[in-house]
Formats: structure tokens, C-alpha cells, sequence
């Protein structure tokens, strides 16, 4: 496995590599979440390229950049594992050097939940995935659902901008008590851990209520928030039930919708999602 650090070796790597490419972006300290799009671009490819990049300017100023977890050794161990042909492993400097101007900013879908909650964040996101899609120029991208937004947010980049790339979306990946996979996992205390659990009961919770029957989304952002609310470590940002693809938030559920939460445990922000119809 190649480890490059370059945009001008990465082009060189890539120029060597056998089509179709397989293309998965991170942010590092990967887990099974991470491994499970790298299994499947291995799966559908001749070639893949993991890049592993905390990239700067999707964090906020009050946000978790410089604290963000960070192990290189161990994920290239885990990626050498998986047959990940090449790793694009930038320092910032390469991706933003001082003259760097242009940005990548995305309309009303970018604008709702996570955009709302985190101005700038999708700016950032869309950004450094435009530069990673024009330096390894892959075929798919592989993203998950954990960030269901993200996920949606880049198919609408690369549909506008005719990028030519498709997008595979993959299963969230959960551990044993149903906590969704999260690289911030790892800020959380042994009590904050315990009640984050809460998130996927919570939408558990919807599922059941709309296989019974409720289609008020206002009922079913009602009961979430109830139960979220019976944990005291957990403190709600939003509870969100929009409409799958355009994420306008929902009176009734008669087309798919995304049940979305964030919620704080202590100082960390999770965030979990479930598809409804
Ligand atoms: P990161 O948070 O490292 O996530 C990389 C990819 O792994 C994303 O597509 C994310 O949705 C996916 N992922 C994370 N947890 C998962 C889980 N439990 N199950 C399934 N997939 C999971 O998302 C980013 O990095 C960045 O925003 C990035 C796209 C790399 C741009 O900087």
C-alpha cells in the first residue's frame, strides 16, 4: 500500500492505477463504519484510493479541529488490512496553500440541519471533496449514511458540476447496543457512552410508532424528544423528520422520510439518523 502525501504524487500514483477506482474520503481514526465503505469500493473495483484528511475549514471556530482524534499508524495498519491500494494523506498546507480562494457552497439542502446547526460546515465538506474528486478522479465515492446529509449534499455536487462520479451511499454500522459508529465516539466518558445509547432507542422509537400507523411527523418529533429527554446526560440540538431528498421538514409522512437527530452527551455532539418509508 502506497502512503502519499502530495497532489503531485498522488497524480502520479493514480495514473498507474487500473480502472475502474474505488475512492473513499475520511477524516482518520476509521473504525468499522470507515471499513465498511472500504470493503465495498475493494469489492466493486480494480482499484482503491482511501484518503485520510482532518480537514480544516468543515470545523467551526468553537468546534472540535484541534482536539479531533488522530491515530495515522494504526489506520494505515487497518487499511493495509483491507487491500486499500493507495492512501492520500495531505498535511493542510497541501490541500490549502496561502493563495487559496475558491469554494464550493450548496444551496437549501446545505442550508437545513447540520448546515443550520453548523454554518460553514458543508462549505468545507463540499470543498475538500471537489479538490479530492479532481486529484484521484474516481469513478465512485463511497460515503454513509451515519452522515445522511453529507451523503446527499455531495450527490447534489456532482450532479451540478457534472463531475462524473458516482456516489454509493452504504449502511450505518452500529456497535452491539445499537450506538452508532463515530470516530467523536471517543470523547465520551463510560456514563456519557451508556446514555448515548438513547439516540437509536429514540429512533427505534419512530420506527414503531410509523409501522403502527402515526404520519404526524409533529407526533413522532414529539415522542422522540420525550424519550430523549428521559436521559439527563443527553441535550438536544435538533430533532428533525424532513423529506429524504430535498430535507424540507415534514407535516406528514407520505414520502420517505429522514427521522435526524443531534444531540450533546456532556461536550460532544453525536448524530444518528433512520430512513422512514
Ligand atoms: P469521517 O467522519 O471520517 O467519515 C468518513 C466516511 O465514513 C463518511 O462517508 C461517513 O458517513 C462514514 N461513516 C462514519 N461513521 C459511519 C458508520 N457508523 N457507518 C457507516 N459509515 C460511516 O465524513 C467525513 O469524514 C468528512 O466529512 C469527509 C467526507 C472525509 C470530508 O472531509
Amino acid at each position: 500500500m502506497d502512503v502519499i502525501k502530495t497532489v503531485s504524487a498522488m497524480r502520479t500514483a493514480r495514473a498507474r492505477l487500473k480502472e475502474p477506482v474505488g475512492f473513499v474520503p475520511t477524516m482518520g481514526f476509521l473504525h468499522e463504519g470507515h471499513l465498511s465503505l472500504m470493503r465495498r469500493a475493494r469489492a466493486e473495483n480494480a482499484s482503491v484510493v482511501a484518503s485520510i484528511f482532518v480537514n480544516p475549514t468543515q470545523f467551526g471556530p468553537s468546534e472540535d479541529l484541534e482536539r479531533y482524534p488522530r491515530d495515522l499508524k494504526r489506520d494505515l495498519a487497518l487499511l493495509t488490512d483491507e487491500g486499500v491500494d493507495v492512501v492520500f494523506a495531505p498535511e493542510t498546507a497541501e490541500m490549502y496553500p496561502d493563495s487559496f480562494a475558491t469554494w464550493v457552497t450548496v444551496g437549501k439542502i446545505a442550508e437545513r440541519l447540520e448546515g443550520a446547526a453548523r454554518p460553514g460546515h458543508f462549505r468545507g465538506v463540499a470543498t475538500v471533496c471537489v479538490k479530492l474528486f479532481g486529484i484521484i478522479r474516481p469513478a465512485y465515492a463511497y460515503f454513509g449514511q451515519k452522515d445522511a446529509q453529507q451523503a446527499l449534499v455531495i450527490r447534489r455536487v456532482t450532479a451540478d458540476l457534472n463531475l462524473n462520479i458516482k456516489i454509493v451511499t452504504l449502511p450505518i454500522v452500529r456497535a452491539p447496543d445499537g450506538l452508532a459508529l463515530s470516530s467523536r465516539n471517543a470523547y465520551l466518558n463510560a456514563e456519557e457512552r451508556r446514555a448515548a445509547t438513547i439516540l437509536s432507542r429514540a429512533l427505534h422509537l419512530t420506527k414503531e410508532k410509523w409501522s403502527a400507523g402515526e404520519r404526524r411527523a409533529e407526533a413522532l418529533r414529539r415522542s422522540v424528544s420525550n424519550l430523549i429527554k428521559t436521559e439527563p446526560l443527553a441535550q438536544i440540538d435538533y430533532v428533525s423528520i424532513a423529506d429524504n431528498e430535498t430535507l424540507a421538514e415534514l407535516d406528514m409522512l407520505d414520502a420517505p422520510a429522514l427521522v435526524s437527530l443531534a444531540v450533546y452527551f456532556g461536550k460532544t455532539r453525536l448524530i444518528d439518523n433512520l430512513v422512514l418509508g
